[in-house]
């Protein structure tokens, strides 16, 4: 009965069990993993752009490897996303759709321009950072496939992290000009950053729902406290100064106080209106449009396979 299915839902979240695709599962349970996972897979893909530009015109061979590398671990990270929101019944064409016509969102920090190639280094050092503080807790989401996708995705951040902080270490040892490039580019995402974490608590629409169904961990602000206690030694370190006055240790808490992020820009730049908002979208509608001939040979070479195994 749909009584007894709910309560063995509740029971398998309660016990810290795993919900698989053929498990049974309420509507707003697997709704709302759609629109994380789909949201999740497409940040990966236009995320691959910011740092894409950048391959021509890397430095040496060396860092041409690694940012290849890079940007191709991002694709699949959206590709085995993508997977993970078929197996709850979403279609991946349907999905990009709705990327494309503005019905489902991607993260807000792909809306930033690159300036410098030290915008490399900052974006494996912050903005995959703070992906990696957002996503180590998923690995431990309720619903299967996310959680084990997240595993392997979390292995191969870390290595992106720190390509970003070893190509800032090598900059900071180079010339004032490096230096100051790594602090201008260190300077334009502090911000964006912390903003990746989503709205704060007060504001966050779906997260009490998410945390009971155990699909998040943590809150927003809980997340965006946890990055700032990591980064700002990392930054000592680096000998970089984050770009935010308010930034103090705070022995009573025993955390980091930091000043507010720049809602209404974060406001503007999901609703569509940031930097780089339309030109992401328009190479992606490119790319999608010049790749149809690869998906209409791939369902037509299906087709023969289907006939030639049914004679
Ligand atoms: N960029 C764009 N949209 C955002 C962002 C952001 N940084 N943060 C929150 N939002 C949106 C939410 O999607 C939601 O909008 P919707 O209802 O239209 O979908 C709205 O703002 C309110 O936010 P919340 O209620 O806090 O939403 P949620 O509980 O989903 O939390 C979060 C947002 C933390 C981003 C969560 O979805 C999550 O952990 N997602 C998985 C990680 C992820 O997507 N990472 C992508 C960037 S990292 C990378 O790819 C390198």
């Amino acid at each position: 009965t749909p009584r007894e299915l709910q309560e063995h839902f509740d029971r398998t979240i309660e016990r810290e069990q795993r919900i698989e695709p053929r498990d049974w599962m309420p509507d707003g349970y697997r709704k709302t993993l759609i629109r994380q996972i789909a949201q999740h897979a497409h940040s990966e893909i236009i995320g691959m752009q910011p740092e894409g530009k950048w391959i021509t015109r890397a430095p040496s061979l060396r860092r041409k490897a690694i940012l290849l590398a890079k940007v191709q671990d991002e694709a699949g990270h959206g590709l085995y996303l993508y997977s993970a929101a078929e197996t709850l019944g979403a279609d991946r064409g349907e999905l990009t759709e709705m990327l494309l016509d503005g019905r489902q969102k991607y993260s807000s920090i792909f809306n930033y321009p690159t300036l410098s190639y030290a915008d490399v280094g900052v974006i494996g050092w912050l903005v995959d950072g703070a992906a990696i503080c957002n996503q180590v807790p998923l690995c431990r989401s309720s619903y299967g496939p996310y959680a084990r996708a997240m595993i392997r995705i979390c292995k191969e951040e870390s290595f992106h992290q720190r390509q970003g902080y070893e190509l800032l270490l090598t900059m900071m040892r180079g010339t004032p000009e490096q230096r100051e490039a790594v602090q201008d580019a260190v300077n334009r995402w502090w911000w964006p950053s912390l903003m990746m974490f989503g709205p704060p608590d007060s504001e966050s629409r779906h997260t009490a729902r998410s945390m009971a169904w155990k699909i998040k961990r943590h809150t927003n602000d809980e997340l965006r406290q946890r990055f700032v206690d990591m980064t700002v030694p990392q930054a000592e370190a680096l000998g970089v100064t984050l770009p935010d006055p308010e930034l103090r240790w705070n022995p009573e808490r025993g955390h980091y106080d930091f000043g507010e992020p720049d809602w209404d820009e974060f406001r503007r730049v999901i609703a569509g209106d940031g930097p780089c908002n339309a030109e992401r979208i328009a190479v992606r509608r490119a790319a999608h449009e010049e790749g149809a001939w690869v998906r209409e040979a791939a369902v037509s070479y299906a087709a023969k396979q289907a006939e030639r195994a049914g004679r």
